[in-house]
């Protein structure tokens, strides 16, 4: 196993739509390699290349539209890991916002490139005057422990949210982080 790359050697950028739809194949693999590896992240073991880009389409209209900020994270291969924020529209929310699809692909794993577009979301959520943040993941994923780590606050696991690639029944366990000062 080659020694882990260095946090350093990673560029964290924000895309705009045009640069998320030229990024839809490197963000379509990192997708399939997520689920081909046994991630809970909305898709199934039968899902295509082609509905892995539909989803990464969507979302660049959802940065089009603004709802969606899309966070990538870059190394010498090109791009390894994602996240989004998602500013929730709702008149009676504006101080919220949601964390979903955290991926790194697996050969970008255990270096802090999941724990740095964490960092950058939550600084972007602050400002952008989102201070309650609200995220949920496979109650046996490795991601519950890194937002254990970056001090999240787990609310507890609902049985049978979703389904393992496999088809197999997996809880979805919820956090929030109120980032106001203390
Ligand atoms: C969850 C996920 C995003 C984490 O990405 P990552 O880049 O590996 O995250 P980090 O490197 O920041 O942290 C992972 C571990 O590596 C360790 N680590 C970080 N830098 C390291 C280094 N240089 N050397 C050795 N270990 C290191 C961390 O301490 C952490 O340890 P832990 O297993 O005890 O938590 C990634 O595993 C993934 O994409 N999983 C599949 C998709 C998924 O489930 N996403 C969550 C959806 S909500």
């Amino acid at each position: 196993m080659n020694a882990p790359a260095a946090t350093s050697d990673i560029a964290l950028d924000i895309l705009d739509a045009a640069a998320t739809e030229a990024a839809v194949p490197a963000l379509a693999e990192i997708l399939r390699d997520c689920v081909t590896n046994g991630a809970s992240v909305g898709f199934m073991g039968w899902n295509t290349a082609a509905d892995y880009e539909r989803f990464w389409r969507d979302v660049a209209a959802g940065v089009a539209g603004g709802q969606i900020v899309l966070f990538t994270a870059r190394n010498a291969d090109g791009i390894v890991g994602t996240a989004q924020l998602h500013l929730v529209g709702k008149p009676n929310q504006p101080h919220r916002a949601e964390i979903a699809k955290v991926l790194v692909h697996s050969r970008a794993r255990r270096q802090g490139i999941g724990e740095a577009l964490m960092r950058r979301a939550e600084a972007v959520a602050r400002e952008k005057g989102r201070d309650l943040l609200v995220l949920d993941t496979d109650e046996n994923g490795t991601a519950r422990r890194l937002y254990s780590r970056l001090g999240w606050t787990e609310v507890g696991t609902i049985p049978r949210y979703a389904l393992m690639p496999d088809g197999a029944a997996c809880g979805s366990t919820f956090f929030y982080k109120d980032l106001r000062p203390a």
